[in-house]
């Protein structure tokens, strides 16, 4: 057995933690039993104010000795972002994939170079519909007690795996949830990036192979899912989706945009980056999105009776209307999962929102007050 004390101490010193990128262990070593057992009682922990930007943010070694890539161990949990599954599996996040939204800030500007406003966007956006706001714990990848007790329904805490929040159709290595599996790692579906970077990029994945294959992943799930979607949030995050693996899973000392095929299938697949990595030299996030957008316009929409009758959504944000994006997300997905929340749940909401709205500053959004103001 072991002392309630001594877990809150742990796993406090484990998040804790976070600001010095150490490697992480499960929690202090214990079993998952143990684990399970204590994790759910866990009691309210309030949010972390985000950091901000690198102080230096040239590029440096990240695949270096205190982040060794280590095998899943059981019970481990990955998800649908590449990203956060090679960090976690490098020890940038908890190696067991329960999350911060500060540790995420943390582990993707260090490793990655992630522009500090574009991360904290993309954090707090998926932690208010995926995570959970009692403890501040959200799974990279499907629901799990690991995250505590969850706020009273219809909140769902699915972590990132959770269809149509963040996650959603045309991913390049998951397959559309109508298929059944949207967060395991697709070979079929990988197989489209190779063939299209064999084709449009002599070999290797670059804007050109971006643009042609996002065109192709709209068309393919248009005529072959009955349910296809993509309207904002989605919208936004798989236009971005398509230009990350050039910003980020190239070397930073390369500079001539062109993804090496068995690098990417390390960061897909493999959740490894590649022997002697250095980050991208200098903050970078979605550049390149509206050449990838451009050649191909669309309108954000859904098949709406079966295939090939994709409808126009004139309710949802396009790619160019961030304030749009901002307050339906906040009016429409956090209120549908939040109609009423209480106590210290609207508390650590309404922090949560906070950060998110400051996150759209440049913006110059109006800021909306769901649950009032505190
Ligand atoms: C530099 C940082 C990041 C990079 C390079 C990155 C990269 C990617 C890429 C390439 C995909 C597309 C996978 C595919 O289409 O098969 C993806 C998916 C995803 N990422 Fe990340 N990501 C980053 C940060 C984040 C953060 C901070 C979050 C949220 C906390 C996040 C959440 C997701 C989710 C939910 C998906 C699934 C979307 C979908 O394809 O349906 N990512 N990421």
């Amino acid at each position: 057995m072991f002392a309630r004390l001594s877990v809150y101490t742990l796993l406090a010193l484990s998040i804790c933690a976070a600001n010095a990128f150490p490697q992480y262990q499960s929690l202090a070593g214990l079993s998952r039993d143990e684990l399970d057992a204590v994790i759910p009682t866990l009691q309210f922990s309030p949010p972390q104010a985000p950091p901000g930007p690198l102080a230096d943010d040239s590029t440096k070694l990240i695949n270096d000795p205190a982040h060794p890539h280590l095998p899943l161990k059981d019970g481990d949990i990955r998800g649908p972002c590449p990203a956060l599954n090679t960090l976690a599996s490098h020890g940038y996040l908890p190696r067991n994939g329960i999350v911060t939204p500060v540790q995420i800030i943390n582990a993707v500007q260090e490793a990655l170079n992630l522009e500090n406003t574009f991360a904290r966007f993309l954090v707090f956006s998926t932690f208010l519909v995926n995570g959970n706001p009692i403890t501040n714990l959200m799974s990279i990848g499907g629901a799990t007690p690991l995250t505590g007790q969850n706020p009273p329904k219809p909140a769902t805490v699915g972590g990132l795996d959770s269809h149509n929040n963040c996650e959603g159709d045309t991913s390049m290595s998951r397959a559309d949830f109508f298929f059944g599996n949207n967060h395991d790692f697709n070979e079929t579906r990988f197989q489209n990036l190779i063939n299209f970077s064999n084709k449009f990029g002599a070999g290797k994945y670059n804007l050109t192979v971006a643009t042609e294959l996002r065109n192709f992943l709209h068309q393919d799930s248009l005529h072959n899912n009955p349910q296809f979607s993509l309207v904002s949030p989605r919208l936004f995050t798989a236009y971005g989706e398509s230009v990350f693996p050039i910003n980020f899973f190239i070397d930073g000392r390369q500079k001539d945009g062109q993804l090496d095929l068995t690098v990417a299938r390390g960061f897909f697949q493999l959740m490894q980056l590649p022997p002697d990595f250095h980050r991208h030299d200098g903050a970078i996030s979605n550049e390149g999105f509206e050449t990838v957008y451009n050649k191909y316009p669309i309108q954000p929409g859904s098949n709406t009776v079966g295939v090939n009758t994709y409808k126009a959504d004139l309710t949802s944000a396009t790619l160019f209307q961030p304030c749009l994006r901002y307050t339906s997300f906040v009016n429409n997905n956090i209120k549908a999962l939040y109609p009423n929340p209480t106590g210290q749940l609207r508390k650590a909401i309404n922090t949560n929102l906070q950060f998110l709205y400051e996150s759209t500053l440049a913006d110059n959004c109006t800021q909306v007050f769901p649950y009032g103001r505190d």
